[in-house]
């Protein structure tokens, strides 16, 4: 009495502040119209770039996009190279209208890995949209395995391990919690992608092929969202002690 009761299991309801995706599904996109992979992946940049300019008034405050893995290493010379020329063009051709919207970009994985040319380009994105308000981050080189031990190493190294000190040493630490984790093209797994954060996010799985997706679906799930109960381990029905 007197003190605040325990609110477990009721989280007020509200609208998604971090929502992150799975694109998946450009190679399928592209064999089911007898085109090369490397289309279905510039298809794939049209979606992203459709969503971004999209994203204003949905009022999310992060949107991530996972958009190449520490495994998609695995795939073919020419494929990889076909998807880092993509990621260069992108950024060259649409950087300005980041700055413009106030898009704030960040970057997630071991992106230094990359290709100098295409690291200086990101350092230079990343420092010409630094005072953007909606963040886009974009998981780069990204394997969410690889980023919980780095981060587990570096809490060690400062002194207690414990999961408040490895959240905090996350690529994702000066981001809001994922609300929403969306997977496209009907896979239901999340390969290596954010397994921390998604302890107690909603999980979206659709059967849209990423080059396909577009800002109504993304508009859509945020609807669904707004009416899923979290109950973070709680449940509503159980009376609280206060
Ligand atoms: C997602 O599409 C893009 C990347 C992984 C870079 P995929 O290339 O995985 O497409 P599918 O899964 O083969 O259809
Ligand atoms: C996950 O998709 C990585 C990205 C979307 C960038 P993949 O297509 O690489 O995943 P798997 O191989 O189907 O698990
Ligand atoms: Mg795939």
């Amino acid at each position: 009495m007197g003190t605040a009761p325990a609110n477990h299991g009721e989280q007020p309801k509200a609208g998604a502040r971090h929502v992150a995706i799975i694109m998946d599904g450009n190679g399928r996109w592209a064999k089911k119209r007898g085109l090369p992979r490397a289309i279905g992946h510039q298809r794939g940049v049209e979606a992203v770039r459709r969503l971004v300019r999209a994203l204003e008034p949905m009022q999310l405050e992060c949107l991530t996009l996972y958009a190449f893995s520490s495994e998609n290493w695995k795939r073919s010379i020419d494929e990889v190279d076909s998807l880092m020329n993509l990621m260069r063009r992108f950024i060259k051709s649409d950087l300005a209208e980041f700055v413009a919207n106030d898009v704030k970009l960040k970057i997630i994985g071991d992106w230094q890995a990359l290709a100098p040319d295409i690291v200086e380009m990101l350092e230079d994105a990343l420092s010409q949209t630094a005072n953007g308000k909606q963040t886009l981050a974009v998981a780069l080189n990204y394997g969410s395995q690889h980023e919980i031990a780095r981060a587990a190493a570096k809490a060690g190294e400062k002194g207690e391990i414990s999961a408040e000190t490895i959240a905090a040493e996350l690529d994702t630490a000066d981001l809001p919690p994922l609300d929403l984790l969306i997977r496209t093209s009907g896979e239901i797994r999340l390969s290596n992608f954010l397994l921390w954060q998604a302890a107690y996010s909603e999980m979206l799985f659709v059967d849209t092929l990423w080059p396909d997706f577009k800002p109504e679906h993304l508009a859509q799930a945020l609807d669904d969202f707004a009416k899923r109960e979290r109950r973070y381990g709680g449940r509503l029905a159980e009376p609280t002690n206060g």
